[in-house]
């Protein structure tokens, strides 16, 4: 096993027994409270919480974020997370594929993943930061045409890469391979971060380079200092302990990243995700879609079939949440009142509601 390899299987192994999350800190999705609405006025059953994304329609907001996993998982995760998503008409985002793109499309990244998904959105990805190691439109196309994507992903993770024993470090001069790198690409490119959160500033300069899907990746969840350091030496984990709680938290990315999207954007609400109501919070915050990786990793590592009893689960949570908002669909969702926290520390309606309720 090569050492790439190695890494990527510690990394499921770490996430999945739960070692990979953030210790000291919160996405702040517990401090958005919808104000609960008794007479909602709508049929349950009759909620509709599909939407369009990249020409494709959802049959929910969802998105399984983007995991990669080392050689003997890789292939049978990736199947499992296509099949479901097949069946439960949500977007698939793809883990790296810088070494089926070196490889050829390895790690069940290659034709297969379509077919067993024809309808889907899906999203390749690679290190935004392989563009300053040899990646260009040649490789990022490759990246693409393997997998019919409908959009490419790259993910910034500078601290990752920065604790990583022989990270890539070199982030320099990145944005302009970005902005050429859209310009050539004939499918829309993404940017997310990978648990440390996208602030107003770097997406407005993502923006700027031609950026259109955007995915705060926010803190609170998955934190890769930890993650990394649960695999490295004692020095390592020294050296990684100050940075476990580092990052902006989801919530706090998207209020702040929310505003600035321009029409035909698509903003994704991650890190930390760990339920339904959770995917309404981060709607009602400004995300078009939200994402999942590993409060999904343990079903999708399962089989096709407990995936989407997962994510059947996670739909239903966020019904649940439309019903007691009074919203048919996500345009009310997002219009929903939430409570206020006063000076006292309670919640509060009334003058303390962020806006006026739907109906109720
Ligand atoms: C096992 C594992 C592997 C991951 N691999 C990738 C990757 O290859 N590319 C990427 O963009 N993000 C990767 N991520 C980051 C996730 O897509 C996501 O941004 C991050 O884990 C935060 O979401 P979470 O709190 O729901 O886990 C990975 C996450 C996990 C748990």
């Amino acid at each position: 096993m090569t050492e790439i390899s190695r890494r990527k299987s510690d990394h499921l192994q770490i996430v999945a027994e739960g070692r990979g999350r953030q210790d000291g800190l919160s996405t702040g999705f517990d401090s958005v409270r919808f104000a609960h609405v008794a007479l909602p006025e709508i049929d349950l059953d009759a909620i509709d919480c599909g939407t369009r994304f990249l020409g494709r329609d959802l049959h929910a907001p969802l998105l399984v974020s983007a995991m990669t996993g080392g050689p003997d998982e890789a292939e049978r995760i990736n199947l499992h997370i296509a099949e479901a998503c097949a069946e439960l008409g949500i977007a698939l985002s793809v883990g790296s594929q810088r070494i089926a793109v070196e490889a050829g499309a390895a790690g069940g990244l290659g034709r297969q993943l379509r077919r067993r998904a024809p309808r889907i959105a899906i999203l390749g990805n690679i290190g935004a930061v392989q563009l300053n190691y040899g990646f260009g439109t040649t490789e990022a196309l490759r990246a693409v045409e393997m997998i019919e994507a409908d959009a490419l992903i790259l993910h910034l993770n500078p601290l990752q890469e920065a604790i990583q024993q022989g990270g890539d470090r070199n982030f320099a001069g990145l944005l302009p391979r970005i902005e050429a790198l859209a310009a050539a690409l004939p499918v829309p490119l993404g940017v997310k971060e990978v648990g440390a959160g996208l602030s107003a500033t770097v997406v407005r300069r993502l923006q700027d380079a031609g950026v259109t899907i955007l995915d705060v990746a926010g803190a609170g969840g998955t934190s890769w200092a930890r993650v990394e350091a649960e695999r490295g030496p004692e020095r390592l984990q020294a050296l990684a302990a100050p940075f476990h709680d580092w990052g902006i938290p989801t919530a706090d990315a998207l209020r702040a990243v929310a505003p600035l999207m321009r029409p035909g954007q698509v903003l994704i609400g991650s890190g930390g995700v760990r339920h339904g109501l959770d995917v309404a919070r981060a709607v009602r915050l400004g995300a078009d879609l939200a994402g999942q990786a590993a409060g999904a990793l343990p079903a999708a590592r399962h089989s096709a079939e407990a995936l989407v009893q997962h994510f059947r689960d996670v739909i239903a949570q966020l019904r649940i949440a439309m019903f007691c908002t009074g919203s048919g669909q996500l345009a009310a969702l997002r219009q929903a009142a939430l409570l206020r926290r006063d000076a006292a520390g309670d919640w509060s309606q009334g003058s303390g509601l962020v806006s006026d309720a739907p109906q109720g």
